[in-house]
């Protein structure tokens, strides 16, 4: 495998395939602030880059901050499948919100991906846009008597879908279905251009900028972000969960997915989109790439801060050289998403909120069609047009019965964490044990200390204490972050905060006076 050595401009220190090489850099810096805004839109992924382009369009003025980069989090980690059919299956939507929200979210699907073509068209956008057949295949009875289930509540929800003779993939099934109308694209070619647009509106980028705090004074949010304080009407959290404690804690719980692109011998790559029925699932395309095909492989995918990311690559490697005849492996990254308890996102004002405060989250690995279609809700909402699938996606919606078994075991484990990150340590190794490149919490004089020692010997120390509730971070050594395994914040190694809900970085340890008291 292939060594990366360019730093990487996501969250993780793994690069994936949309290299920020592959994609130009639009090289934005600070325009002038205007304000007070008539929305502040908090997160430059598709979510965020979306609906600015929409409110601007729709003649509002509009400031988007981005923590980081342009595509910084999950849209630059995302293996860019578009689709109909979701995480939460057809099946699943209609017996547990019924039959006309299972048609409502296929209609939200085909509107989702028609207003991605809609931009692609108007605006004449590269990004390597293809219409493409999506397969799901089953290999065992188990798997079989689901996926015709899937195949009957999908058609029955309006989409189009049908019994397939392939897979699309090398490897044995027992039956495939076919979904029609399916899409890939470049998400970072596809965000940069519609972020173009936005600013030849006029309208206002600042990246490089972290909100650290939000008050609703005077009927105006003020967001303060060091030595900048602006002001908006409406506040679009467009970071997945928002930041700080809220009720999203407890409605979503974050994953990593893991990714590899991988260049075979031969032309086996898949023409279409392939997922087989496994938990979690594998999913396969294939992408070309300053004329290198890719084999996009994914899945492994467990809680942020659990299981162990090394091994999940070290299985869906194996995975695919079972498979596919390999020449090289030049990428392989992880990415987080958030599994909503019901089944479906969370999209419009935050309940128990400021008046104008919007957030999606919850997407599954549904990211690119629900981010789209957050923008279209939270926009009509906030220029007071009706939307049809409001209530359904409503972050207010009381909707208890759908995977409530399974949430319950997912905040049982928060609950976990929560006693037992205050009375125990991970390891109590001393610092001397830790070998270069490598993080832990570990026990010095008492201390617990997330230690990460860098391939020189440099030791850098922080609390352990994850500032958004106080879970004990854990080290990712594949991605050199410190991952909380309660609600999936996530610090880079010199303890700043890469992922949301935390707002404020992990405290630096004066390892001298640790050693010397
Ligand atoms: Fe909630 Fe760390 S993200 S305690």
């Amino acid at each position: 495998m292939s060594e990366q050595s360019t730093p990487a401009p996501r969250d993780g220190a793994n690069n994936s395939v949309w290299d920020i090489n592959s994609a130009p850099r639009l090289n934005v810096t600070a325009n002038t602030i205007h304000e007070p805004y008539d929305t502040i839109i908090v997160g430059a992924g598709i979510t965020g880059v979306t609906t600015a382009l929409m409110l601007q369009r729709a003649g509002q003025r509009c400031l988007l901050i981005e923590a980081s980069k342009v595509g910084f989090g999950t849209t630059g980690g995302t293996s860019a499948h578009l689709n109909t059919f979701f995480d939460a299956t057809y099946p699943e939507i209609e017996s547990d919100f019924g039959e006309e929200a299972s048609n409502l979210v296929a209609e939200s699907g085909k509107e989702s991906m028609a207003m991605i073509k809609h931009f692609i068209d108007e605006y004449a956008i590269d990004c390597d846009f293809e219409y493409k057949e999506g397969f799901l295949y089953s290999e065992t009875e188990k798997e079989t008597r689901q996926l015709l289930e899937i195949l009957e509540a999908s058609r029955k929800a309006g989409i189009e879908v049908i019994e397939s003779r392939e897979n699309d993939v090398p490897l044995v099934f027992d039956k495939a279905v076919r979904f029609a109308d399916q899409g890939q694209f470049h998400p970072l070619k596809y965000i940069r251009a519609l972020l173009n647009e936005y600013l030849k509106l006029n309208g206002t980028l600042l990246e490089n900028t972290f909100v650290r705090e939000a008050v609703y004074v005077h009927d105006l949010h003020e967001l303060d972000a060091g030595n900048l304080k602006v002001r908006g009407k409406h506040l679009v959290y467009a970071t997945h969960i928002p930041p700080g404690i809220n009720i999203m804690n407890f409605t979503c719980a974050p994953y990593r997915s893991y990714v590899m692109a991988i260049a075979l011998k031969d032309d086996d790559y898949p023409k279409g989109l392939s997922y087989d029925c496994q938990e979690p699932y594998h999913y396969f395309r294939s992408h070309v790439i300053d004329g290198q095909k890719y084999l996009i492989l994914g899945g492994e995918d467990h809680k942020t801060g659990h299981g162990d990311p090394e091994q999940a690559f070290r299985n869906l490697e194996e995975y695919a050289r079972q498979h596919f005849r390999i020449t090289s492996i030049p990428y392989r990254w992880s990415s987080q998403y958030y599994v909503p308890v019901d089944g479906l996102p969370y999209i419009g004002e935050l309940p128990l909120s400021a008046s104008g405060t919007y957030m999606a989250t919850g997407f599954n690995g549904n990211g690119m069609m629900f981010g789209t279609l957050s923008a279209k809700i939270i926009s009509d909402q906030i220029l007071g047009i009706k939307n049809k699938y409001a209530e359904l996606f409503s972050p207010s919606r009381i909707k208890p019965i759908a995977g409530f078994s399974e949430f319950v075991k997912e905040n049982a484990d928060v609950a976990w964490h929560f006693m037992a990150d205050r009375f125990s340590s991970d390891d109590l190794n001393s610092l001397a044990d830790l070998p270069p490149g490598e993080g832990k919490v570990v026990e010095v004089k008492g201390e617990k200390l997330a230690a990460y020692k860098d391939e020189n010997g440099t030791v850098t120390a922080l609390s352990p204490t994850c500032t958004h509730a106080g879970c004990t971070v854990k080290f990712n050594p594949s991605e050199k972050s410190w991952d909380c395994p309660c609600h999936g914040g996530r610090f880079d190694i010199k303890g700043k905060v890469i992922t949301g809900p935390p707002r404020t970085d992990l405290a630096q340890v004066d390892l001298k006076n640790t050693l010397s008291s």
